[in-house]
């Protein structure tokens, strides 16, 4: 068990310093990694599992009831003593991509563990128990299977990502086998609606805009919706010295146009980003002409209707450029998530408290993906950006939190918790 970073210490009275507490944990937490240099925590590696463990230390030094459930969600319960009490859940990912920044999700959890530490410290009990809860795998990086966690608790766990193979051809069904946990055990962690009060996200914005409007935090006011794909490319190889250019089916090349197809859609119009983000000749050899190439694509908007006419028209200049290089063109959806909008209670929560901090309530939508989108429709979901520092960069090793602006998240939550009845 590590030490008690939560023990009682003689600044009871006054707030301690959330903030160098969240990114002293949050570093500290980046340890556990997949890396010899940087952080890299995916899905059931022995850094995730020894972070999980970490974490769930750090949940029971905060007063709270900690455990590890089938799917490496980590749970700590934060007990009301209201007879008849709903939960609300405040909670994050703790796995993260390649070359990660140490806040990606971590910093959603820290800030709630930070919180309820120092509730539990006052010995001040809520109308609602909370749970505290870190969710195992939220980037999809393994498995192609992004929001696994927060889905099975949402009752939203998609049986179709069962199937999906990492890059040693294991399946996640295998990986979770291997657990003891079978689809059936995944079911039984959906939480009833009507036991939820809500959900709520401290995430750090991943983006520029608190930067340039020099705030701290900010209010979500929807999350993005998102489509993702694997796509295919299949030509000729050959070789790169006999055959003549208008005799080839170069499947790179036809995917290099497909890029650039992508960017030049989602240029055409705001509120749109699309991204390759994966471009692969396997097997590629300098001498020979690609005779496949694989590529994914991620089209996101906060309008749907922006979304999917965007990827209709990728799709279509798809088949226009695979016809004229004479390749073809298989395509895998993996995951597609509606635009989702904050529940306007809970973003009038979190705009009270912001503003009781004395700063100017501002609200904005995400362009990136998060937990809360599971918990649309089943229970009342709210987020709260903290300000990111060079010039927002995030799903980096540059990314970076200050601790005055982490405070500033953690005392806004605290207030939130206190304020909600
Ligand atoms: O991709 C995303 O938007 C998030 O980081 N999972
Ligand atoms: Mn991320
Ligand atoms: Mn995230």
């Amino acid at each position: 068990m590590s030490e008690n970073r939560f023990s009682t210490t003689s600044d009871q009275a006054s707030l301690p310093d959330f903030g160098a507490k969240i990114l002293a944990l949050a570093h500290d937490l980046a340890r556990r990694t997949e890396l010899p240099e940087g952080l890299m925590c995916t899905y059931f590696s022995p850094a995730h599992k020894a972070a999980a463990a970490q974490l769930r230390d750090w949940m029971a030094d905060a007063g709270m009831n900690a455990a590890i459930d089938p799917v490496g969600n980590v749970i700590g319960h934060y007990r009301s003593d209201a007879p008849d009490a709903k939960t609300l859940i405040v909670g994050s990912h703790y796995d993260t991509v390649a070359n990660a920044g140490h806040f990606d999700g971590r910093l959603g959890i820290l800030t709630a563990v930070v919180v309820v530490g120092h509730l539990h410290r006052m010995r001040r009990k809520l109308p609602f128990h909370v749970d505290v809860i870190a969710f195992s795998e939220e980037e999809g990086v393994r498995f192609s299977a992004p929001y696994l966690g927060s889905g099975a608790i949402a009752g939203r766990f998609d049986e179709s990502a069962l199937a999906r193979r990492d890059l040693n051809d294991i399946s996640l069904a295998t990986v979770l086998r291997k657990e003891g946990v079978d689809l059936e055990t995944i079911q039984k962690l959906a939480r009833r609606p009507e036991t939820l009060r809500g959900y709520l996200e401290v995430h750090i914005e991943q983006g520029p805009v608190l930067l340039q409007k020099n705030l701290p935090v900010g209010i979500v006011t929807s999350i993005t919706g998102s489509a993702r794909y694997r796509i295919s490319v299949q030509g000729a190889a050959g070789h790169a010295g006999t055959v003549p250019m208008p005799l080839r089916r170069d499947a790179a090349a036809a995917a290099a146009e497909i890029v650039l197809a992508v960017e030049r859609r989602c240029r055409a119009s705001t509120n749109l980003v699309g991204t390759v983000g994966q471009l692969t000749v396997p097997h590629g050899l300098i001498n020979v002409i690609p005779g496949s190439c694989e590529l994914s694509l991620d089209v996101r908007s906060v309008d749907d209707g922006t979304r999917s006419a965007a990827t209709h028209d990728i799709m279509a200049a798809i088949e226009e450029i695979t016809g004229r290089r004479r390749v073809t063109a298989s395509i895998k959806e993996l995951a597609r998530h509606h635009a989702t909008p904050c529940a306007a209670a809970m973003q009038s929560a979190f705009a009270q408290a912001v503003a009781k901090a004395g700063i100017e309530p501002f609200y904005l939508p995400s362009g990136a993906g998060h937990d809360a989108e599971q918990f649309a429709g089943v229970t009342d979901i709210g987020m709260l950006f903290v300000r990111c520092g060079n010039g927002g960069i995030s799903h980096s090793p540059l990314e970076t939190v200050t601790a005055e602006d982490a405070d500033v998240g953690a005392r806004v939550l605290l207030d939130v918790l206190l304020n909600l009845d």
